[in-house]
Formats: structure tokens, sequence, C-alpha cells
């Protein structure tokens, strides 16, 4: 089976991005035929800095592959070093109705927040489905906040098939089950744009500093407290060993606890768990062209296949013929 997903390049990973994401892309690993890339075209609809989409893109390289990305077996790439997905993208767009694009909620979502809209953020999930169907895609793994670009993938896959014959693999949906949402310091989702998160490879003293200023109740010390609605008991969810989670559930409840206590623990917890990784993150930093040739190395690879089925598809649509 072929797992497919794709990564925006918004920067270094936090917290939430490998609970949420990369620990799961990494799972498949060893059971499927991955194909991971950062999706550096996608990323174009934000109009980001030049220097930004370069350097992101290289860091969220860095990530993956410290994390444990395996650079043989997984097909692993940046999006823009296949351009044919953008051709591809244009046969799929001209069988796309209007109403399916005007539909979908992260766009209407954005242009309520008052982005005003380029035309790349309207068809970004034709370009999504582009990345899909080319590489014949049997599984995509992505957050819930994704589930409708899946469903429109397989609906231009259907509508291109009943058009043009059987010629491109419909995927099946693979949700995520996170472990929850995992909160940033101030209590909202980590995420990106609340300037909550917790890099998993900041240094270790600002890991240690964000997590003390995580936002708590102010329950006094002696009082028992609720660990189902703590943000720090969430984290601790996360990298607690089960024992360890449930002598802090009975000391919440207990009281007698303070909240700088079960800080302190997480913050070391969090920082040994990626202790393993952090030597390969920091020797990947100082080896930047060993990335980039994994990178060139994946993108080789991955064009081997989108070639094929581009060239398939345009066969069909009666182009080049
Ligand atoms: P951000 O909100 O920081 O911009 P993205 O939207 O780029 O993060 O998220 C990339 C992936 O990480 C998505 O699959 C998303 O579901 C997951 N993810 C991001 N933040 C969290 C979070 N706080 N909890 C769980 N998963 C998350
Ligand atoms: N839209 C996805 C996100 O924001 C990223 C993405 C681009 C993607 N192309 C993809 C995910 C193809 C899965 C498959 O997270």
């Amino acid at each position: 089976m072929r797992v497919l997903s794709g990564i925006q390049p918004s920067g270094r990973l936090h917290i939430g991005n490998f609970f949420g994401a990369t620990r799961q892309h990494l799972q498949f690993q060893g059971e499927h035929d991955c194909f991971y890339f950062i999706a550096d075209y996608h990323a174009l609809t934000s109009n980001p800095s030049p220097t930004d989409v370069a350097r992101h893109s290289l860091d969220v390289a860095m990530d993956y592959i410290a994390l444990g990305l395996d650079t043989e077996k997984t097909v692993f790439w940046r999006q823009s070093d296949v351009p044919e997905v953008t051709e591809f993208a244009w046969l799929l767009s001209c069988i796309t109705p209007m109403g399916l694009l005007q539909r979908c909620t992260s766009y209407k979502d954005k242009v309520a927040q008052g982005i005003s809209p380029n035309h790349g953020l309207f068809a970004y999930p034709v370009l999504q489905a582009a990345d899909i169907l080319i590489y014949k895609s049997n599984i995509v793994p992505v957050g819930a906040d994704q589930k409708q670009h899946i469903e429109v993938t397989r609906d231009i896959a259907i509508r291109f098939n009943n058009a043009y014959g059987e010629i491109l693999t419909v995927p099946a949906e693979h949700i995520i089950e996170s472990v929850a949402v995992v909160p940033g310091t101030d209590g909202r989702k980590m995420s990106k744009s609340y300037g909550n998160t917790i890099e998993i490879f900041e240094p270790k003293e600002d890991i240690r500093k964000k997590i003390m200023r995580i936002v708590t109740d102010s329950t006094p010390v002696e009082q028992p407290k609720d660990p189902d609605s703590c943000n720090v008991f969430a984290l601790l969810r996360l990298v607690a060993s089960p024992e360890e989670l449930a002598e802090w559930e009975n000391r919440y409840r207990n009281g007698g606890m303070g909240y700088s206590e079960a800080k302190k623990r997480l913050a070391e917890l969090m920082i040994d768990y990626f202790e393993p990784f952090r030597q390969k993150r920091a020797e990947l930093e100082n080896n930047i062209d060993y990335v980039r040739e994994v990178l060139a190395n994946g993108a080789a690879r991955a064009k081997v296949v989108a070639c094929q089925t581009l060239n398939e598809a345009k066969r069909a649509v009666g182009l080049g013929a």
C-alpha cells in the first residue's frame, strides 16, 4: 500500500505537529511504501518571504530526518522539485466544478478571517488532489482539518475516471487519531499562528522556560486539582509512562501538589523524550548538503512515478497523441 502525505513548511516542527502527525507518519514506515513531501508550492499561497520558503523547507526536512525518517525506504522530497505535479493539476482543474472548491471550508474560513484570497488559495485543493493522485496513493494520513480535501480528491479522481477511463487510484481517507489536540503554552491549540508553541529541537533551556510558563488555574497548592482540565497534565500524558501518569493523577486529585512541581517533571520528560534525536538534528544542521542530497534523491524517485501517471493522463485526455 502506498501511503502519502504532504507537510507544510511553516518552520521548525513543534510538539503538536509531532504528536498530531509526524509520529504517525514515521510509524507507517514499518508497514507501507511511504511517500512524504514538503509542500512548498502550497506554502506560496500565503506569500511567505523567499528566504523563509527555502529555510523552512530545509528545517522541516532536517526535523523529519532527525526524528527517524528512513531515507532509504521512504521517498522524501520537496514538492517543487517534481514540477510535473502542477501540469497534472491543470488537467484536474479542467474537470473540477467551481462549486466543489467554493464549498471548501478551509478556504471559506480564511476568507472569513479577512485574508484577501489569491487564486492559488482557491485552487489549493486541486493541487493537493494532484499530489495524491499523481503518486497513485492508497492511504493519505492527515489531520481532521484536511478531511474535506481528501473527499475533494476522491471526487475529482472519480470524475476523471468516469470521463477518461480507470486511470487514477481513488485513495482511502485516513484521519490521524491524534492523542487529542496538543495544547500550547497558553492553553489554546498549540499552533504557529498563536505563538504558543514549544519546538521539538529548540534549546533545552528555552523548553524548560516555556514549560514553566504554561498557563494553569490558581488552585492553591493544598487543594485537589483536576488533571483533565490541566494543560500541564495534557502534556504529561504524551511523555510520562502509564505508571508515572497514574501517580501524577493521584497527586493532582489528593491536593498538596503545586503546578510548578509537575511542570519541572514535564520539562525533564519532554527533553528526555527527544534527546536521542537532538544530536542527529545538530549534525544535519552542519551538513545541509547531505539534506539536499536526500531531497534530490527522493525527487528523482518520485519523478519516475509522477511522469508515468502524467503521461497516462495526458494521453487519456487527448494531449500529445
Ligand atoms: P500549525 O497550526 O502550527 O500551523 P499545521 O497546521 O501546519 O500547524 O499542522 C501540521 C500537522 O500537525 C497537521 O496534520 C495538524 O493536524 C498537526 N497539528 C498541528 N498542531 C497540532 C496540535 N496542537 N495538536 C495536534 N496536532 C496538531
Ligand atoms: N494541505 C496539507 C496541510 O495543510 C498539506 C498537503 C499538501 C497535503 N498536499 C498534500 C497533505 C497531499 C496530504 C496529501 O497539512
